[in-house]
């Protein structure tokens, strides 16, 4: 299982990337072992299949069923934390560095949905940065700054085209882009197999481990396979208990789509001034009708349990921005990993030479996991990239220590609420449908009453490192606040960093 089976689901979701990949079951040897097959694992085993090596892809539920079926699929190369942060957090240097990743990326996603003839609806659109609500030209003029400090093409314009902004202020970049996420992994797939790569699915990889010549990877049936390199791209870490994960934040996003007439607004990608954001795109649907798809009112995760909320709140922005939306035919919540420093983490995973690590997508997981790809590439064919320093997993970026310890501060609260009381007096509370967790004794429970009244118990503890999970109604699961681990009613991992499920209680 995977995120592809919490509650929600997204306008992506009926597109199967690789129905008919099967579980590992025999030992394999390989040049590259890829763990993950969302746009980083994918991408990576991608470019090392084209560059001759024989890849193996292993997931632990359906390919392509991880976050990446929950995006929003804005392909940027402007940093959302904004430039201006970025610089005074890095350097101009890293920021132009970051810039020039990110646009090979799109550059990249470009080329291939072209040689592999992909029908992924890619295309080059604006993006549009502008305040919804008060005056924000400060920020404009500061982002305009930083923008050509970097040589980003950046211009002011007046107007956007929503309900009552045709007076507002806004920043325009140029060649960012678009595309419906799992029609692009489809394709990725298929240009994997077609060079020799395998794709294995509902396979939980439980330990990747450096040998004296190569890696070795094992999975929960109890299979290995054998390579020179391996790459972790499982979202959040599952080989990392601290190094990379003190560095970064889970936050729970959400997501909806629309029906909207035909050329009722521009094809582009639109993101407001907010903290957190509102993000907005469009994406072709059949005959007449495309979609709008707007996300925002994020919080970090297992903060909040107010998913119906949240969405309210998300339709009355979207409304008052562009009245004339038709039908809601979609609504889905994700997650995405904040970085301290807003760079993902890409490279030589801390402590190895021949396992590489992806993470850290700061809400631009598309590019980054495409990014990846092109970083991986070189430093496996050519033991070198230009990029290698910007996304050093290793990295300590001292000017974001403020962040560091008030991300960090998450995991210390969260292991005082094992002395808390339970949020009920006892299982017999529960009503169908509803999940708390319970006091027994000593130990806390997570429990949940499924709609036909059947009980599910499990063990609050997280099998990461230990921190104390919470019940997210909307998805019906347990979502870890520390490092992001999300589980089932019935403890089974639905995203990681976990490998293990939730035990049972006793
Ligand atoms: C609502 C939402 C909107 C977003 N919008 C944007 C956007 O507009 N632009 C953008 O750039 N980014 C966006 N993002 C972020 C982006 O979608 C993600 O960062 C990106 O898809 C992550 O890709 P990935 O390959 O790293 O991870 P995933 O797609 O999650 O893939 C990781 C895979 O690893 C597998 N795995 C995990 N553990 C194991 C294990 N033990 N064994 C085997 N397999 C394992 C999982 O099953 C999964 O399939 C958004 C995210 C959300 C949720
Ligand atoms: S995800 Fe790390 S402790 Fe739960």
């Amino acid at each position: 299982m995977t995120a592809h089976d919490e509650r929600t689901v997204s306008l992506w979701a009926a597109i199967k990337v690789a129905p008919d990949a099967a579980p590992l079951r025999q030992d394999d040897h390989v040049d590259v072992v890829v763990v993950g097959s969302g746009i980083a694992g994918l991408s990576v085993a991608y470019e090392l299949a084209l560059a001759g090596l024989k890849v193996a892809v292993i997931d632990r539920g359906r390919i392509g069923g991880g976050m990446t079926a929950r995006t929003t699929a804005h392909l940027t190369s402007i940093c959302d934390d904004y430039f201006s942060k970025l610089i005074d957090l890095r350097g101009r240097e890293m920021a132009r560095l970051f810039h020039e990743s990110q646009s090979a990326a799109i550059d990249r996603i470009e080329a291939i949905q072209e040689t592999e003839a992909v029908a992924c609806d890619f295309r080059r659109v604006d993006g549009f940065l502008f305040p919804s609500t008060g005056d924000q030209e400060a920020t404009l003029d500061r982002e305009l700054d930083a923008a050509r400090q970097i040589g980003v093409d950046a211009e002011r314009i007046t107007g956007v085209p929503f309900a009552g902004f045709s007076a507002t202020p806004a920043l325009r970049y140029s060649r960012q882009a678009t595309f419906h996420p799992l029609k692009y992994l489809r394709g990725l797939a298929a240009g994997i197999r077609a060079r020799g790569g395998m794709l294995y699915s509902e396979t939980v990889v439980e330990e990747v481990e450096e040998t004296k010549d190569g890696v070795r990877v094992a999975t929960d049936a109890g299979f290995e396979v054998a390579a020179m390199w391996a790459v972790v791209a499982t979202n959040s870490p599952i080989n990392d208990r601290v190094a990379l994960h003190t560095k970064q934040a889970p936050y729970r996003t959400y997501a909806m789509s629309f029906e909207i007439g035909r050329g009722l607004i521009p094809d582009g990608l639109y993101w407001d001034t907010e903290d957190p954001y509102h993000y907005v795109r469009l994406q072709r649907g059949d005959n007449e009708t495309d979609f709008l798809v707007v996300g925002g009112e994020d919080h970090k995760t297992g903060a909040a349990d107010d998913g119906e909320e949240r969405f309210s709140a998300l339709a009355d922005w979207t409304k008052r921005l562009v009245p004339n939306l038709g039908v809601v035919t979609h609504r889905w919540s994700g997650q995405v990993m904040e970085t301290i420093d807003y760079a993902g983490f890409i490279g030589r995973n801390p402590g190895n030479e021949r396992v590489f690590v992806v993470t850290g997508d700061s809400g631009e997981g598309m590019t980054h996991g495409v990014a990846a790809s092109l970083l991986i590439r070189a430093l496996v064919l050519d033991g070198d990239s230009g990029w290698r320093g910007l996304y050093e997993p290793s990295r300590k970026t001292l000017r974001a220590i403020g962040d560091y310890l008030s991300e960090n501060s998450t995991a210390i609260k969260n292991f005082s609420e094992y002395v808390a009381p339970g949020e009920i007096e006892s299982i017999d509370a529960l009503r169908p449908g509803e999940g708390a967790i319970v006091r027994e004794g000593l130990t806390k429970v997570a429990a949940f009453r499924d709609d036909d009244g059947t009980l599910y118990r499990r063990s609050a503890s997280c099998t990461h490192v230990g921190c104390h999970v919470h019940w997210n109604s909307l998805e019906r699961c347990w979502d870890c606040p520390c490092h992001g681990s999300h589980f089932a009613v019935d403890g089974t991992v639905l995203n990681g960093p976990a490998v293990s499920p939730l035990a049972d209680p006793g």
